[in-house]
């Protein structure tokens, strides 16, 4: 599928009693049981191409003023050719739209791809989350080659 068929206009909130894509979270996050802990309190925005889901973002308000993506994922066939920038572009217009005046992600200290990907959308680091991926998953997790040990979080200021 060529990058210049896929505009952002296609991207739609999930209704409450559509099917959860856990196949396609599961790409950003390990388990169902850590997807379970913020789906259900969430907005979820989905791409689809010929009724398929191929690509996701979810977005949850931590308070009135600001929100999180905890979840963005594009299916495998679809990576690299922009669909994650579209989306990330798509969840901070939603944010401001709704009139949120900070968005935050978080991501693996080796999840290098992500977090260049986030600061070329002017997110900036703000903070570190120690351990994390030790403390709160049983297995280890590898990206890149390297464990992942500390979530970094990331925020951009919507003005
Ligand atoms: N290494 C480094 N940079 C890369 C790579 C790569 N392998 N592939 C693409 N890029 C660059 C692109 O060049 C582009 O930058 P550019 O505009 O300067 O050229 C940028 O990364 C974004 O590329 P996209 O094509 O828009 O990204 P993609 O559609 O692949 O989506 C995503 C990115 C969402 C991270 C996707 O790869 C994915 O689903 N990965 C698995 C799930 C995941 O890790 N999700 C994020 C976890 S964190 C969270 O969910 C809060």
């Amino acid at each position: 599928m060529k990058k210049k068929e896929i505009k952002h206009q296609m991207i739609r909130q999930l209704s409450k009693d559509e099917k959860i894509p856990y196949d396609l979270l599961l790409f950003a996050d390990e388990t169902v049981e850590a997807i379970d802990k913020y789906i259900f309190d969430s907005d979820i925005y989905v791409l689809e191409q010929e009724n398929k889901i191929i690509a996701v973002y979810v977005l949850q308000s931590i308070n009135r003023n600001e929100i999180e993506i905890k979840n963005i994922a594009v299916v495998t066939d679809y990576q690299g050719q922009g669909v994650g920038k579209l989306l990330l572009k798509d969840a901070i217009y939603k944010a401001k739209e709704k009139g949120f005046k900070t968005i935050i992600i978080g991501t693996g200290d080796a999840s290098i791809k992500q977090l260049y990907l986030y600061q070329k959308e002017g997110f900036e680091v703000f903070d570190i989350k120690k351990n994390f991926f030790l403390d709160n998953y049983l297995e280890p997790i590898y990206e890149n080659g390297i464990q992942l040990k500390h979530m970094i979080m990331l925020k951009k200021e919507l003005k």
